[in-house]
């Protein structure tokens, strides 16, 4: 089934409150567009968890750090409407920039702490722009869960918290993240990566294997990080940004495993930057 495509809020709220006054729970799966597998696990967790699902697309401009990131941002709705047909969901909300940012519009949603580190200490500005559209959607889809993807680790626990100071009511869900058969974790930038490139892109999880497995034996996270980066550059990775080992609560940094904690990198190949995290 084809899903309605809704462009403005007055119509989604429209939509949304009579589904609301029926009693239905809504769920929300914010993307970019985009769509991959791992996009469309989300919609198949939402559509088994809620009456009524709306999946948004909308390239956010405030939380790219740099303009040509933003203009090379793959735009393909048309694909995008095709791959949701046979998920069945109730809407797709694709807002043109003013119904999110109207002239005038001058709010922005900070979350302090856990914003200071990994992609938030190498792309100023990305946390802010993430929680001010989050919080945009949230409120204009009046959504209950929604729906996103541990392989933003990172972004998952700032929506949560946003969620939850600002009493927004939403139940955040994550999911785990899909990957390619190589191990290659699904990204809509995965379409910027050259071919001569891509071969090489499987190196930075199979580097985090490695070094998860070392962390497991009883190695430290600073003596195996120093192997895991020489590794990825030695596969033909540029530059490693981060590699660490963290809590997932705070995202404090750690030394040994300790409770639930995870390996998160982000490192650039050929011009993309790619993000991956498991848990250890
Ligand atoms: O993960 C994304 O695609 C984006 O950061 C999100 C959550 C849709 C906000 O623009």
């Amino acid at each position: 089934m084809i899903a309605p495509i809704i462009r403005t809020k007055s119509e989604l709220r429209a939509m949304v409150k009579t589904w609301q006054k029926a009693g239905e729970v809504v769920g929300v799966v914010p993307t970019m567009g985009a769509l991959h597998d791992g996009h469309l696990s989300l919609v198949a967790a939402a559509k088994a968890g809620c009456d009524r699902v709306i999946v948004t697309i909308f390239v956010n401009p405030k939380q790219f750090n740099n303009p040509s990131d933003l203009e090379n941002y793959p735009r393909t709705e048309e694909d995008d409407a095709r791959k949701l047909e046979r998920f069945s969901v109730d809407a797709v909300y694709v807002p043109g920039p003013e119904e999110i940012y109207p002239e005038g519009f001058a709010s922005t949603v900070s979350v302090a702490g856990l914003t200071d580190v990994l992609c938030g200490a190498h792309r100023p500005g990305h946390f802010d722009g993430v929680a001010t559209v989050v919080t945009k959607l949230f409120t204009q889809t009046r959504a209950e869960r929604a729906y996103f993807g541990e392989k933003d680790f990172q972004q998952l626990q700032v929506v949560r918290r946003l969620s939850a100071d600002l009493d927004l009511d939403v139940d955040v869900v994550g999911c785990p993240t899909i990957r390619e058969e190589d191990g290659l974790a699904m990204s809509s930038r995965n379409l910027l990566i050259s071919d001569r490139a891509r071969v090489k892109a499987p190196a930075l999880n199979e580097a985090m294997e490695e070094m998860a497995d070392g962390l497991r034996a009883g190695g430290t996270a600073t003596e195996l990080a120093e192997k895991a980066r020489a590794r990825i550059l030695a596969a033909g990775f540029n530059e490693v940004e981060y590699l660490d080992l963290r809590a997932n609560d705070d995202l404090r940094l750690l030394e040994r495993p300790e409770g639930d904690c995870r390996l998160l990198a982000a490192a650039w190949l050929a011009g993309v930057r790619l993000i991956d995290n498991i848990a250890v």
